[in-house]
């Protein structure tokens, strides 16, 4: 049984559905029992998995499977920080805790290239673990420097997660601390362009010797206005225009982060990304927490998506995203774990507090105004089935990659979910047994021991033992 959010808003169950694949991982063919070629069909596949064991993959009696997930934001080097410094404004988390523990993982001129001992170890350990929780495709930010940002890229390759990678640009010396900062934009550009090229090449590589490779791809990452140069903010666009690459940065994150903007160039924050090439189709933003509806018009007409993170929202924002009405403005939204801005590697929790944030903005926050004083009072609650969209179908949107949910087509990714796993059981215990309450169980009770089987394109990549 395969839930899954093919359009926005509502859900679809396929019971007992029949999936075949073609030679890719990609789904081919979806049969329903009530297809008159259904028990011929998984009879030939049954008979074929005696000649051909592992040809056909059947499903036990309690487990059901959700899409895999898109995160569309994870800073890869800040995973060993991930649940700390969460009380301190975005500018002190950045400057005494984030900085130092992101330069680590620059590997010197002339050393060890692969980066072996201190990324590689914490970059698989990363990956593992976000396969494990569902986490099939991944946005990530590596750090600013260019080889450790190459050794995240090959260990997504190498445990097969579908994964877009960049190297952080941070140029600017009245911004940055000596210690962790490009050496000057005309380096930082140059470095990105010979990121791009290496991580092209390990991904042309990699598909050539695996026709299930999931798909490897660099972007252009300059890390937030207020940490780039005018120099470098124009030159990444004109790179991520010519190379058609995938962009990633931050918007509006703060007031802080706005007002910088604003003091810098007289605009707000995404006229500034638009007017350096940096939105466009393929670019994703991570939080619009502020972003304004002249803002959330530019996304809409370049095509640039959100990333929305709601639990580093609440730490860094100070803020709930009015993700509800960018989406009525015709926004491309997705989901982001932020880590470590956000604490968890599941999207299961942000699946969570997306709905609890937009609960909170709906009726204002300070329960000392007057309720007729406070919000606008305008809706601003989505539902669970809603969030599960932006996690799956609205992050494979954001990526324009054909993924997020069980349609011919789109790669198979899947995240098996064993209903009766010990302290989760998941069915109801009988009592709410109608799809819509089972699916809203699985949202909100699944742990990690739930999670038995993580598939990308077609393969199993994780198996609970
Ligand atoms: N803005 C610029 N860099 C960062 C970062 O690493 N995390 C968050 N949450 N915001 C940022
Ligand atoms: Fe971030």
């Amino acid at each position: 049984t395969f839930f899954h959010t093919p359009e926005y808003g509502s859900f679809e169950m396929l019971e007992q559905a029949l999936i075949e694949l073609d030679g890719h991982g990609a789904i081919e063919r979806i049969t329903l029992p009530a297809d008159p070629a259904y028990p011929e069909r998984l009879r030939a596949a049954r008979e074929a998995n005696e000649r051909e064991p592992g040809y056909l993959f059947e499903l036990g009696e309690h487990e059901v499977v959700l899409p895999g997930f898109v995160d569309l934001h994870v800073h890869a080097p800040q995973w060993p920080q991930a649940g700390i410094a969460l009380d301190e404004p975005l500018e002190v988390w950045l400057n005494e805790r984030t900085f130092p523990l992101e330069a680590r993982f620059g590997i010197p001129e002339g050393g060890d290239p692969t980066g072996g001992d201190f990324a590689l170890p914490i970059y698989l350990d990363l990956v593992g673990t976000l396969l494990s929780r569902g986490t099939t495709t991944c946005v990530y930010f590596g750090s600013a420097d260019r080889h450790s940002s190459e050794v995240l890229a090959r260990a997504c390759a190498q445990l097969n997660q579908r994964a877009v990678v960049g190297k952080v640009v941070m140029d600017d010396p009245a911004a940055n601390p000596a210690f962790y900062r490009d050496a000057s934009p005309e380096q930082a550009l140059a470095d990105t362009e010979d990121f791009i090229a290496a991580v092209e090449q390990h991904a042309a590589r990699s598909a050539a010797d695996d026709p299930r490779f999931p798909g490897l791809f660099p972007a252009v990452t300059p890390r937030f206005i207020p940490s780039c140069t005018e120099t470098a903010l124009r030159g990444l666009g004109e790179i991520a225009q010519a190379h058609d690459a995938y962009v990633q940065s931050h918007c509006d994150e703060s007031q802080w982060q706005s007002g910088v903007a604003r003091e810098r160039f007289g605009k707000s924050d995404a006229e500034a990304l638009a007017d350096f090439g940096l939105l466009k189709r393929k670019a994703i933003m991570a939080h619009g927490t502020f972003l304004l509806d002249g803002e959330a018009e530019i996304f809409r007409a370049t095509g640039a998506a959100l990333a929305h993170c709601p639990i580093s929202n609440a730490y860094f924002g100070n803020a709930v995203c009015p993700v509800r009405r960018i989406h009525d403005q015709g926004v491309t939204i997705g989901l982001g774990t932020d880590i470590s801005g956000g604490f968890s590697p599941s999207l299961y929790d942000d699946i969570r507090m997306a709905v609890m944030a937009s609960r909170i903005l709906e009726d204002g926050v300070d329960a000392r105004v007057p309720s007729e004083q406070r919000g606008a009072g305008e809706p601003s609650r989505i539902s669970a089935v809603e969030a599960l969209y932006l996690a799956t179908k609205g992050g494979g949107e954001a990526l324009d990659l054909p993924i997020g949910s069980f349609e011919a087509g789109r790669a198979l990714d899947m995240q098996v979910i064993d209903l009766k796993r010990p302290f989760a059981d998941l069915t109801g215990n009988g009592v709410f047994t109608s799809p819509a309450d089972q699916l809203e169980r699985i949202l909100y009770l699944t742990t990690p021991e739930n999670i038995r089987a993580v598939w990308v394109q077609g393969r199993q990549v994780f198996a609970r033992g």
